[in-house]
């Protein structure tokens, strides 16, 4: 379904600089593709070295372990483009499971590739914006330019609250201003261009904060670019390996029936070291943790397929979930 409503999007956005009436078919249209997931699932991790320390995320964490921080290299790039060619209809997340994108030297070069294969539908980024300069926002344009399937979707930034205290009290950086006017400037050569790509601002708040929608508008979005859409964080995900901080609520534990292994196991992660790993979310990496590593670049799909399903009968069969798994709030059947 996503397949027909990205070409039906792109065909739509040639015309919208001309037909303004248009926009609430190309909303209809974010909405839909953002919501119906490919037959494939790939979390593209181009670095895992990150610009901030948020307190909701296990990278702080990470940086005490002996984790190797890197960019992703070309060889390595080259190792996935191959691997990615016996895939069909993939959706792409240029999405490090701890880390940011925009740290790549060579991001935008990357991006590109991978989103001119031909088993790639469809693609999307998280970013923390901090990179997101003048120069970092004309090269983003120009990945959406080279585009020429409309494949990008939607472009993810997150942010912590509406003010510099609480963004430095989640991210334990000082970055607040420079991400704001980051993200107001990308929004405004967006809309000066008549693009209509999605843009989603999700905000991270503390426990028992409120969320403001016209506080967020008049932040990010006051010249109103009809493609913003906002979405606010009031609960964290965790497991039972996960350090938890008393800013944060999280999401319950598990209370539902976990016999069938998590949905998620069906992702692939290709990390930034050359690792190939099962998932990809946020949490399914813990500090010294390997257990749903798949294997690297080098094994061969044959191979990684083989211990994606080991992983998942130890679960089903012997009831023995991989640590990530155990106590994680994030589980989908
Ligand atoms: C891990 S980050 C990687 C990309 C980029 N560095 C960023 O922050 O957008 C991807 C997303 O996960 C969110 N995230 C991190 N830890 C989380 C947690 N424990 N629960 C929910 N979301 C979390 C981040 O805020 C971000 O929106
Ligand atoms: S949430 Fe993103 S920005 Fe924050 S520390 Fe984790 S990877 Fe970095």
């Amino acid at each position: 379904m996503s397949a027909i409503f990205t070409k039906i999007r792109l065909q739509l956005s040639k015309q919208y600089p001309r037909y303004s009436w248009l926009r609430p078919w190309l909303s209809a249209c974010n909405f839909v593709i953002v919501r119906t997931n490919g037959d494939r699932f790939i979390e593209f991790e181009l670095s895992n070295i990150c610009n901030a320390r948020c307190v909701f995320c296990p990278y702080p964490e990470m940086l005490k372990s002996d984790k190797k921080f890197t960019h992703m290299q070309a060889d390595t790039l080259e190792k996935v483009k191959q691997m990615m060619e016996s895939f069909k209809g993939v959706l792409v997340s240029f999405t490090p499971t701890t880390g940011d994108t925009l740290l790549h030297p060579e991001w935008d070069r990357y991006m590109k590739e991978i989103m001119t294969l031909k088993s790639v539908n469809r693609a999307t980024m998280f970013t923390n914006a901090i990179e997101l300069d003048t120069e970092a926002c004309k090269r983003l344009l120009a990945v959406l330019e080279a585009d020429k399937g409309g494949k990008m979707s939607q472009l993810y930034f997150s942010v912590g609250g509406y003010d510099k205290e609480t963004y430095k009290a989640l991210y334990q950086v000082d970055r607040f201003e420079k991400v704001v006017s980051n993200i107001r400037h990308f929004i405004k050569v967006l809309h000066q261009k008549g693009k209509s790509i999605g843009v989603h601002i999700h905000i991270k708040l503390t426990t028992g904060a409120k969320e403001d929608l016209d506080k967020a508008i008049k932040l990010f979005n006051p010249d109103a670019y009809p493609f913003v859409y906002f979405s606010h964080s009031h609960q964290y995900f965790s497991n039972d390996t996960y350090k938890r901080n008393v800013l944060l609520d999280y999401y319950p534990s598990e209370s539902t029936d976990t016999s069938k292994a998590c949905a998620y196991l069906k992702k692939t992660r290709f990390a930034a070291d050359g690792g190939v790993w099962a998932d990809g979310c946020v949490i399914s990496e813990m500090p010294g943790d390997h257990s749903l590593r798949l294997g690297n670049v080098d094994s061969g799909l044959k191979m990684i397929e083989q211990e994606r399903t080991r992983i998942i009968q130890d679960w089903e069969q012997k009831g023995v979930k991989p640590m990530p798994c155990r106590g994680c709030t994030m589980y989908r059947t």
